[in-house]
């Protein structure tokens, strides 16, 4: 069983399992994000089979400092909870922190997706703030609603 990462601009895999990987976003939204410049996209394949994706971009970039925001992270069902979206987590971190700059990573989530809660925590990430009822059901007028945790990361410069 081999392993292995490589950033992305292509939308393709994210597109094509897009409901699977469980993100809302239009494909034209999908699109745009992989067309700006300061995003960063990292696949991940499992004996040479696309199986996860995390997406995300810069929000600032500066001689000593980098921030950044993890936009989506997803692994296909049948390779769930073995540790791959763990994997994925330390590669971006990996990638991110190359120039030795000190990095803070930003991401948020809903209070219900107790796995990926589960996820962040375990890489340290430190909950920070929250959004009461920013995430709706998929209909406009349902009552239903979670709230999102707001959560980040410091990474210092390695000197
Ligand atoms: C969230 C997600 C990326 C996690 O991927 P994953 O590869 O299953 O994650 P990992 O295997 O690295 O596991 C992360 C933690 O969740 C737990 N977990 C994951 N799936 C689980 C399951 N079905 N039952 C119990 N625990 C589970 C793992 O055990 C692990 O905790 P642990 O280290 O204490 O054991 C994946 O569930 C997914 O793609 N979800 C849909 C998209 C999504 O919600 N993304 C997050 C948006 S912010």
């Amino acid at each position: 069983m081999t392993c292995s990462f490589e950033k992305t601009n292509s939308s393709d895999f994210l597109i094509q399992y897009k409901e699977i990987l469980e993100i809302s976003w239009s494909n034209h939204s999908i699109d745009k994000h992989f067309d700006n410049k300061k995003s960063v996209n990292i696949e991940m394949s499992l004996d040479s089979k696309l199986i996860g994706i995390l997406i995300g971009h810069y929000l600032y970039q500066s001689s000593d400092l980098d921030e950044f925001e993890i936009l989506h992270i997803a692994i296909l069902p049948n390779f769930r909870n073995r540790g791959f979206a763990l994997n994925l987590m330390e590669e971006l971190e990996k990638l991110l922190n190359i120039n030795k700059k000190s990095l803070k990573i930003f991401l948020e989530v809903s209070s219900s997706n107790k796995f990926a809660i589960k996820l962040y925590e375990k890489l340290g990430y430190k909950a920070y703030n929250e959004r009461k009822n920013y995430y709706r059901s998929k209909s406009i007028n349902a009552s239903h609603t979670q709230d999102a945790i707001l959560f980040a990361k410091s990474l210092d410069a390695i000197r």
